[in-house]
């Protein structure tokens, strides 16, 4: 068990997060999707305690947070479709699985022995901030313990992980709120997951449509699993008339909810809303109680709030 400090988004407290992380400490940073949980990528220590701490299946591969393009180009393989890709969405809220170059000397437990590597650039200025501070890769999966919801505030890591990480650096809540999307151009391009860049936007970048991976195209992205976001209650999706007992979080004009996604029915403030309004109903409902989601719509951001919902909802393992 170790203290776990929260620091302060200031050149110092920057500093101390970047020093905590070349000893091989781990250091929850704020993301503009989610909370991270970074540990230096090159460190075979460093990584194997992200997964300790976390509690997740060590297949399951990790994604790799720079700075910038440059950056990224040291550690994957870029071609003209990833170029193109990165050139207008980053930073932002997308990750591109593409050839992994060995020389970068990422860990093989980053990408679970894989030939290919997730890598990101984060719009956050803390992030950036700390990726500057650091000066290397950092491995970062989100900051909650395997298969529970994702932290969007710095006392949601602190809730999962505390005693288990050296330091959190607060940041506030995360604006865009769903983890980054994913995208596979290490072949034909595929969506291995939906998140904060519209599956409309790359579509029309790419200028084609978008197959979902684990299609007959390619694989399943390792560690899709079905339950996650899994709250201590139950969940219910797509209701609009929620039975008795059930706390219902409403989405749009939904008379008599407890809570909302979004009461004029916006999917961005949705998005940035959904993982604290998990833990908040969990709360309301209890452990052996029942949450029922009203109806999202399967268009823009809404396509990743309700992939986290089925997830959320999905019977558990
Ligand atoms: O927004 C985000 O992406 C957040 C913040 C912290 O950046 N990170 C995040 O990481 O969501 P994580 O570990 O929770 O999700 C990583 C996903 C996993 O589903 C994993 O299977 C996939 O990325 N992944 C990583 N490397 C891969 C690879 N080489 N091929 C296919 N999928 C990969
Ligand atoms: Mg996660």
């Amino acid at each position: 068990m170790t203290e776990t400090l929260t620091l302060p988004p200031t050149p110092d407290g920057l500093a101390r997060a970047a020093d905590l992380l070349r000893a091989g400490g781990l250091v929850a940073f704020p993301t503009e999707t989610v909370y991270g949980l970074g540990g230096d990528a090159r460190n075979d220590r460093a990584v194997a305690a992200i997964f300790a701490a976390k509690g997740r299946p060590s297949f399951n591969p990790l994604i790799v947070h720079v700075p910038d393009l440059a950056a990224a180009r040291t550690v994957a393989v870029f071609d003209d479709r990833a170029e193109a890709v990165a050139a207008q969405f980053w930073p932002g809220p997308l990750t591109l699985v593409l050839p992994l170059r060995e020389e970068a000397g990422i860990s093989p437990l980053v990408t679970a022995g894989l030939a290919t590597v997730a890598v990101r650039v984060p719009a956050h200025p803390v992030a950036q901030g700390l990726l500057r501070a650091f000066g290397g890769p950092l491995a970062a999966p989100s900051a909650n313990p395997s298969g529970k919801v994702s932290p969007t505030r710095a006392a949601h890591v602190l809730a999962g992980l505390s005693g288990r990480i050296a330091a959190v650096v607060d940041g506030g809540a995360c604006a865009v709120g769903v983890e980054s999307t994913i995208l596979g151009l290490d072949g034909p391009p595929a969506l291995l997951r939906p998140g904060g860049v519209t599956v409309e936007a790359l579509e029309q970048a790419l200028g084609t449509p978008l197959p979902i991976g684990g299609s007959e195209t390619r694989p399943n992205a390792p560690g899709q699993l079905a339950s996650h976001y899994a709250p201590g209650a139950a969940v219910r999706l797509e209701v609009t008339q929620p039975a008795a007992g059930e706390v219902w979080v409403g989405f749009g004009p939904c008379p008599g909810a407890a809570l909302s996604l979004s009461e004029s029915g916006d999917l961005v403030e949705a998005a940035a809303r959904l993982f604290h309004l998990l833990r908040q109903a969990d709360e309301v409902a209890g452990d052996r109680g029942r949450i029922a989601f009203a109806p999202v719509p399967e268009t823009g951001l809404g396509r990743a709030i309700n992939d986290r919902l089925r997830r959320a909802a999905a019977p558990r393992g």
